[in-house]
């Protein structure tokens, strides 16, 4: 099969992790399996345009790329290096031109990193093409080499190719889970986790001093490192039986740790770095507070940020958004804050 030129257009969501991804080895291997909620709200549109080469050098990558309908030179690096990494897996790469037009659904610069969403978007539309030149892949196939790929992108966004609740990280408890693809959780879901809300609050928006990249280098001579990798395995453990049973206090127990975890990984790093901000820890104890006022299970989750995920059942919801409103809003940077929620991941527009 044979096309000559066309177009795509996917949507990718970002993902937020409840056992975090810290550390990794070669070729974008996990150091530990992690596990996301797929986020429905928080996405990446990128439209891919194709059209085989005519007089462009065959024997290297050609591609424009375009953020928000505007040339965008300073992403150029990163998408080069991607092409280079998954040439061995689509070989065709190099016989076309390739115009990348990309847009979040969340305000640029709002410190929510948009790796994961955008790397997934990018997958998707390589596989809409690979698809168009070999017909006779499976569904299976075709999600299974989008998060390969995507994971080759940036690690976590191999998670956000499918919801509601992805795997990435060989795990002797789940069937199928692979250090090279995420898989959809296989076991029982709890129907508690139905519509799980996520609401991001925006402590802060600037760019972030260092660099997840790094940040993973880092766990390579961590005095802690060995013991933490065990730690998330434990951990996924725990939460394969929490979703399964719906035992809230027990999910809040495992995702707070996990969030304050990494986030002490980083302080105990050499070099050692905070993330975090006043409004961070200001909002952490207003949770805290209020969980222990209330019995409502709200609790929060961090990435690798000053931002604060609040998740929240469905079922509370008015009265958790209630609370934000009156009481944490005020640490956001401009009162700025994302409704989200558990989602489906990748959808073809
Ligand atoms: O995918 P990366 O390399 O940007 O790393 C993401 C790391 C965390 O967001 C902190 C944790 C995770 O599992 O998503």
């Amino acid at each position: 099969h044979s096309i000559d030129q066309g177009v795509f257009q996917w949507s990718a969501p970002s993902n937020i992790a409840l056992v975090k991804y810290w550390g990794k080895k070669e070729n974008q291997i996990p150091a530990n399996p992690s596990v996301s909620f797929t986020l429905n709200n928080c996405k990446t549109i990128t439209q891919l345009a194709f059209a085989k080469k005519q007089n462009q050098d065959p024997s290297t990558f050609s591609f424009d790329l375009l953020f928000e309908g505007k040339p965008k030179e300073d992403f150029k690096p990163k998408i080069q290096k991607f092409l280079e990494r998954i040439e061995i897996y689509l070989p065709f790469l190099k016989d076309y031109h390739f115009t990348i037009d990309t847009q979040n659904t969340f305000p640029h610069s709002s410190g929510i990193a948009s790796s994961a969403s955008g790397m997934a978007a990018l997958a998707m539309n390589l596989m809409s093409l690979e698809k168009e030149l070999n017909p006779a892949m499976t569904e299976a196939y075709f999600y299974q080499k989008a998060s390969l790929l995507a994971r080759l992108g940036s690690g976590s966004a191999c998670r956000s190719v499918k919801g509601e609740l992805v795997v990435w990280g060989n795990q002797a408890n789940i069937p199928g889970s692979s250090d090279l693809f995420g898989v959809e959780f296989p076991h029982t879901i709890h129907d508690t986790f139905k519509n799980y809300q996520d609401t991001i609050l925006l402590v802060d928006k600037g760019e972030k001093q260092v660099s997840s990249t790094l940040g993973h280098d880092l766990m390579h001579h961590h005095p802690f490192a060995e013991r933490r990798f065990t730690q998330a395995h434990e951990n996924l453990d725990q939460l394969i039986a929490i979703f399964e049973s719906g035992n809230l206090e027990q999910f809040i127990a495992v995702v707070e740790s996990e969030a304050l975890t990494l986030h002490a990984m980083m302080m105990t790093s050499m070099p050692y770095f905070i993330l975090m901000k006043p409004n961070t820890l200001e909002i952490i104890n207003r949770i805290w507070q209020f969980r222990n006022a209330t019995q409502i299970p709200v609790c929060f989750t961090l990435d690798a940020g000053a931002n604060v995920h609040v998740l929240y059942p469905y079922q509370v919801k008015e009265k958790v958004l209630q609370f934000i409103q009156d009481e944490l809003v005020g640490y956001c940077q401009n009162g700025q804050y994302i409704c989200d929620q558990i989602g489906n991941g990748s959808q073809l527009i």
